[in-house]
């Protein structure tokens, strides 16, 4: 579908973009007329008030632009709950929830953590949105009024923190360098200002500041014009939840592959994409603001800045293994099968489970410290950690 077709913002949708391209271009200016597409992406998703994750756009659900696991079915959150109930039994402490989004996830997780009678004394949340953070608040009073008060937002991490960090599809919106192969050499792709708008510009690596960045590139295929994404801040932010962990577990739901699948040579254009209105747009320009960026989870390279944090890693699968494991069939079945609530279910089942939908592309890893209790719920099933 081209630009022309897809559906046309509101006048003050497109006011507010044009609003944040004015901010973009002015960025661009005061960094020499150059800016790396790392950076361009997090003004695109986090400018405050402005960009798209920070700004007013609709974002999740129908109305939205995409629609996750939590929007599908609450019998996702309340799965996702028997892994943490298992963990805070042995670890007891807290939970904390990174880029909550609607607060759908926080909300089923606590209800079933009620019905389990394992409800931990605080849920943190950790949000950079504030437009995201208010929702959270509106949705928890909503859903799960008398829980509500259990939930905390956070500015920043614990520096010791006991409990389960968990996050469903926060790391692949966060910003990603992009790294072509050109002329022989590696080149760190960036953002320009030309007459029609933003466009792409590649700059040589720096073989001394850019060593990491040379040395994993050097493991990709080394095709001419090979294109791909390290996601550089994905990989800062699990060590920094790797850091504040003093014992219990992070948990971390995501669409992607493995290093030796995602830096595989037929994926040669890498994996950055957008998403509007339900659409997949591979212009990474289209409306700044209104349109979601994000790239697929290299989870190697998420397993080796936990483990560099001396985390250990309690297991990676899909996410159908994951879920069937933490008993989400035996959740469906207590249903009334001739309510509509199941035959929404059943439909949501399909996408969360089928190979083709989220059950194959979606994986779910977690990594802990100081627990030595049985299997977690959810990794009992198939593992795939000697994939990573
Ligand atoms: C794709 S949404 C997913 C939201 C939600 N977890 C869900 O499953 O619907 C990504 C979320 O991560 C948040 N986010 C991105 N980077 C973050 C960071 N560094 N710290 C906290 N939240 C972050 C975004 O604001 C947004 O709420």
């Amino acid at each position: 579908m081209t630009q022309a077709q897809l559906p046309a913002p509101s006048a003050d949708a497109l006011a507010a973009s044009e609003q944040l391209c004015q901010h973009i271009r002015q960025q661009i200016a005061a960094q020499g007329g150059w800016l790396p597409f790392v950076d361009y992406m997090r003004l695109a998703l986090y400018t405050p008030g402005l960009g798209y994750y920070s700004g007013g756009a609709a974002k999740f659900g129908t109305a939205g632009d995409f629609i996750t696991a939590p929007g599908l079915s609450p019998l996702f959150g309340g799965s996702v709950a028997a892994t943490i109930a298992h963990v805070l039994a042995e670890s007891g402490g807290n939970i904390i929830e990174v880029g909550a989004g609607t607060g759908q996830l926080a909300a089923q997780i606590l209800a079933e953590l009620e019905r389990l009678d394992q409800l931990p004394a605080q849920y943190g949340i950790l949000e950079l949105s504030g437009e995201l953070r208010e929702r959270q608040l509106q949705t928890l009073q909503t859903l799960v009024p008398h829980l509500a008060e259990r939930a905390v937002w956070l500015e920043t991490l614990p520096s010791e923190f006991v409990g389960v960090i968990v996050g469903n599809e926060v790391l692949d919106a966060m910003p990603c360098e992009v790294i072509q192969l050109n002329d022989g050499a590696w080149q760190r792709r960036g953002i320009v200002v030309n007459d029609e708008g933003f466009a792409w510009e590649n700059r040589a690596l720096d073989p001394i500041k850019d060593a990491a960045i040379l040395a994993t590139c050097a493991r990709w295929p080394q095709i001419p014009g090979y294109t791909s994404e390290i996601q550089i801040e994905a990989q800062g932010f699990i060590k920094a939840l790797s850091n504040s962990l003093q014992r219990g577990m992070i948990l971390m739901l995501d669409y992607g592959f493995p290093a030796g699948e995602f830096y595989h040579p037929e994926r040669s254009m890498g994996t950055l994409i957008g998403h509007y209105r339900h659409h997949t747009v591979h212009d990474v320009f289209h409306y700044p603001g209104l349109t979601d960026l994000t790239c697929h989870i290299d989870f190697s390279a998420m397993y080796s800045a936990a483990e560099q944090s001396g985390l250990a890693l309690d297991g990676y699968t899909s996410q159908a293994s994951y879920l069937l494991d933490c008993g989400i069939l035996e959740r469906a079945a207590l249903l009334d099968s001739k309510s509509v609530e199941y035959l929404r279910t059943a439909a949501a089942l399909q996408k969360l489970l089928g190979h083709a939908e989220m059950g194959e592309l979606f994986k779910v890893i977690a990594f802990s410290r100081e627990l030595e209790g049985a299997t977690a719920p959810g990794f009992r099933g198939q593992d795939r950690s000697g994939e990573l």
